[in-house]
């Protein structure tokens, strides 16, 4: 092997071990900050029966009702999560996250959202799209 061909071997080597556990410690930690912030009331598998939505009177978003949430476009669910149900004609309750979490965080929540209608891929997804 010559010694770019090993350089540049070695290197993608390196990147390719870098990427990989990143994008799986971001989804990692959108489960765990689903978990926090979240499943109060959305419920901790998405059903929005969290302890916090027995006195709601708009109940939270059911994730697992797959119909209701293909209507609701990423760009559409991001501004609700970014900017709360006030600023977005759904129920007031719904908190505004845009000061608690960065875009690429709030990405990561949403497509930790996502997978409750991908049943098998719950907590297990590695890869977040790209904007
Ligand atoms: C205090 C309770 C509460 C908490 C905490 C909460 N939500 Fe909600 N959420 C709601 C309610 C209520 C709605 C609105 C339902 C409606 O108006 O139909 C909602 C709606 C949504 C929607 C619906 C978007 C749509 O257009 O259908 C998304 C996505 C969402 N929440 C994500 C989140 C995420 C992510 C978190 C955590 C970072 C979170 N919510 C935390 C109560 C909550």
């Amino acid at each position: 092997m010559t010694r770019s061909a090993y350089f540049y071997s070695t290197a993608a080597l390196a990147i390719g071990l870098i990427l990989s556990p990143l994008s799986f410690v971001r989804a990692e930690e959108a489960a765990q900050n689903y978990q926090m912030f979240c499943a109060v009331c959305h419920g901790t598998t998405g059903s929005g029966d969290g302890p916090g939505a027995v006195t709601l009177p708009i109940k939270p978003r059911n994730f697992t009702d797959c119909d209701r949430m293909r209507r609701v476009s990423d760009e559409e669910a991001l501004n609700v999560i970014r900017n709360g149900g006030a600023a977005t004609k759904l129920s007031p309750d719904m908190p505004a996250w845009k000061d608690s979490f960065s875009i690429e965080e709030t990405r990561a929540l949403l497509q930790y959202v996502q997978s409750f209608c991908k049943g098998d891929q719950v907590g297990r997804i590695t890869q977040i799209r790209k904007p």
